[in-house]
């Protein structure tokens, strides 16, 4: 989902891709009957006079080429207009969608959004504005060509007749035979076209879903064990896909069973890549993460996923109701749910709701509600803990939390990760609030993608260095 390219792919295997199936199968179809037109035309003529059926043949290629080459310049330029033809949807999307309204009105975008968008339809136009002037003069290339032919061979019916190489009624017979063999190659190159046409697009699809699946983590042997013992990474270093830099280089560390550790550093230091990493959402490019032991590359992604719980920077508002936003897709345990609810500080609120747990959570349809971004983010963390899962990563879980609820949160967290005190929770949390991560047994400091800092809150107060800066800038904030 990081790569242009592949975004390009998808958007056209999923504006004409899977459609083609159907189209190709149609032109097939056509295809078919078409032939068994000049079959029977081509027979007729072949009985009437042999020199005939070549004649017919040469009067339709030239359209044929011009239809074939017409479809090829159309397919071209739709591969060369795939990005701006989503820059085009999703500016369009953003227009009409709910969520940007408020952000557009408040600044006054509207102008200059309609702007952008022309700007880039404007090119989509041009494009196929060129595309249509080269597309009429090849077929009336071609067109033009075929009835010249078509005349030859009318011509050379004339002097077949003149110079009594064939008798008058069966003249009459291959002039009904010629504009019926004629009517059905037409007919024949129309639908080879459609499929020719319909196949290109057709075979991108193929391509795209073939790209997609080795794409596709791929399954391995579960060789977890069944209680999660601790994370260990090694020299781990990852750039995104395009990316002209690393967003994380050689970083080394170990999160043990049940420990709370925090990563923290400036915007963009890494700290939500590393979370990811760390959770197999992304593969480093060098080094080696091994869980419990075992390297994360010989293990089945969707077995290491079942044992993560994250409450993402970016936590998705779906459009489902409130149990089904909490269950994400999991079995619903109502007791669970409610005290995961609990535990998120969003049970009371969704109590509240018309249809309780059963409200849908999205004002876009009818009865449909609408929580506030904290609550928003509440549920997300309620999704989190209900999923009790050994490893729990928190990215920016408060950041829109009021301190009440930011206090409560992290009290949650405390409880949920010593609910059973045989089986701890291990707890990895990102956060720029330095007040709450003096919960943490161990905090590492990020810098522009490095390890700059690790220890605990005292040990990295006492080096002076990067920690102590920031800690110290919030702290005066809060003194008078
Ligand atoms: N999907 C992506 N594709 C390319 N580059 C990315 C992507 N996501 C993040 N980056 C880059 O990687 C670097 C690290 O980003 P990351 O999101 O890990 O920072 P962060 O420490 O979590 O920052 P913040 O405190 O703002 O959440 C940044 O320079 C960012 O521009
Ligand atoms: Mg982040």
């Amino acid at each position: 989902m990081d790569d242009a390219d592949f975004y390009d792919a998808m958007q056209r295997a999923r504006s004409r891709g899977a459609r083609g199936a159907a189209m190709v199968v149609d032109a097939g179809v056509g295809l078919l009957a078409a032939a068994a037109g000049i079959v029977a035309a081509a027979g007729t003529l072949a009985v009437l006079h042999p020199i005939l059926l070549p004649l017919l043949l040469v009067s339709v290629l030239p359209a044929g080429w011009a239809a074939a080459h017409s479809a090829r310049m159309q397919y071209q330029v739709i591969y060369m207009l795939s990005t701006s033809m989503r820059r085009q949807w999703i500016l369009s999307d953003l227009m009409a969608d709910r969520r940007p309204a408020a952000e557009i009105r408040a600044f006054g975008m509207r102008d200059f959004l309609l702007q952008q968008y022309d700007d880039v339809a404007r090119v989509s136009e041009n494009a196929h504005i060129g595309l249509a002037g080269r597309q009429a003069l090849a077929r009336i290339t071609g067109e033009a060509t075929s009835g010249i032919v078509g005349g030859l061979v009318y011509a050379a019916l004339c002097v077949l007749l003149a110079t009594g190489v064939v008798p008058l009624a069966i003249a009459g017979g291959a002039i009904l035979a010629i504009r019926m063999g004629r009517s059905s190659l037409s007919e024949l190159i129309r639908a080879a076209n459609g499929v020719y046409d319909e196949g290109l697009y057709f075979s991108d699809y193929l391509d795209f879903c073939e790209e997609a699946e080795r794409r596709r983590s791929q399954r391995r042997p579960d060789l977890l064990a069944p209680q999660f013992a601790g994370i260990e990474l090694r020299e781990v270093s990852f750039a995104y896909p395009g990316a002209d830099r690393t967003a994380l280089r050689n970083i080394s560390l170990t999160i043990g069973k049940g420990e709370v550790i925090a990563l923290v550093g400036e915007n963009g230091s890494g700290k939500t890549t590393l979370a990811k990493i760390i959770a197999g959402l992304y593969e480093p490019d060098s080094g080696t993460i091994l869980w419990d032991g075992t390297s994360l590359a010989r293990l089945d992604p969707g077995a290491v996923r079942q044992k993560i719980a994250m409450i993402p920077q970016d936590h998705t508002p779906w459009p489902l109701t409130a149990r089904q936003n909490i269950a994400a897709g999991a079995d619903a345990d109502d007791d669970a749910m409610i005290s995961a609810a609990e535990l998120a500080g969003i049970h009371r609120t969704i109590q509240e709701l018309p249809e309780g747990y059963d409200t849908l959570l999205d004002p876009r349809f009818k009865a449909g509600h609408e929580l506030s971004g904290g609550q928003w983010q509440r549920v997300a963390a309620a999704r989190a803990f209900y999923r009790r899962a050994p490893l729990l990563l928190c990215d920016e879980p408060t950041s829109a939390l009021d301190p009440r609820a930011e206090h409560a949160f992290f009290e949650a967290v405390r409880h949920s990760a010593h609910a059973d005190p045989t089986d701890p929770q291990t707890v990895v949390l990102i956060t720029h609030r330095l007040t709450s991560v003096l919960m943490a047994d161990k905090i590492y400091v990020l810098s522009e993608g490095c390890l700059a800092e690790s220890g605990t809150h005292t040990e990295l107060l006492q080096a002076g260095g990067i920690y102590a800066a920031l800690f110290k800038l919030q702290a005066e904030a809060y003194t008078p």
